[in-house]
């Protein structure tokens, strides 16, 4: 099984596991929207098992999540947003859907810097609930009634993605990259910069001697 990034190529195929696995649904343009503009957070599970018969044979795909970022978060804190996950039957209960939210978890926080993740689901549905709570660690914020379009209430769920970062930085240390503007002038940025060496001049082009390698006419010589 290939857990990877969802590409634009995945679209229709993710739209028919979609349209198999649940009552909600969406425009291609709206797959399209989320992979163009959140590149990084939308995965799709591919079964690789069996050899392809042809290249031109689409991947097998057996599960997806559809992610954004909110686009005007409360408070300007930034988080994360499921739009929709679902696993093929015949793929369920291998750990697809753990490890596919897990990536895009990973994804939000690694490349948007996300607080936290929000979803919603049906309050009847079993299988995504313990998934969410017991598996993931979200917690229900509120209740939303009639969220659904059959006039099902859905749980409103957040997860808190502090701990990524945290673990991010454990493995990479804190890069927040050297201060810019007002706030680079400043003494401390400038020291910081200091220890790197003080600015020097170096010689770039003719200087070092690029006039040399310019062709010259032989002919004339
Ligand atoms: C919900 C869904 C995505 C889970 O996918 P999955 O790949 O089978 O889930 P995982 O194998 O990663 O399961 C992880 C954990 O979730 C829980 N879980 C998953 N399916 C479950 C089920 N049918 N009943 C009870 N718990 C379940 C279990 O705790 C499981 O861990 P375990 O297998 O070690 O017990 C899948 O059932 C599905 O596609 N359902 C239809 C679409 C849907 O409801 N999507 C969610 C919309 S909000």
């Amino acid at each position: 099984m290939d857990i990877r990034v969802l590409t634009p190529a995945d679209i229709p195929h993710v739209q028919s596991t979609n349209i198999t696995n649940l009552p909600e649904n969406y425009f291609l343009k709206y797959y399209l929207y989320h992979a163009l503009s959140w590149p990084q957070l939308s995965y799709v599970a591919v079964d690789v098992s069996r050899p392809k018969k042809s290249p031109y044979e689409p991947p097998r795909i057996v599960g997806y999540v559809l992610a954004k970022m909110e686009e005007e978060p409360i408070n300007n804190i930034q988080h994360g947003h499921i739009t929709s996950l679902s696993v093929m039957r015949t793929h369920r209960r291998l750990g697809l859907a753990e490890k596919l939210m897990r990536q895009s978890q990973r994804a939000m926080v690694e490349t948007y810097g996300a607080h936290y993740v929000s979803l919603h689901v049906r309050m009847s549905n079993v299988a995504a609930l313990r998934l969410y709570k017991d598996t993931l660690g979200f917690d229900v914020e509120k209740v939303e009634a009639k969220y659904y379009a059959d006039g099902e209430d859905a749980y409103s769920m957040k997860m808190d993605l502090e701990f990524i970062k945290d673990q991010l930085e454990e493995t990479y240390g804190v890069d927040e990259g050297d201060a810019v503007g007002e706030e680079g002038k400043k003494d401390g940025a400038r020291k910081e910069g200091d220890k790197k060496g003080k600015k020097r001049k170096v010689k770039l082009g003719r200087g070092l001697g690029v006039g040399d390698l310019v062709e010259k006419n032989e002919s004339k010589g």
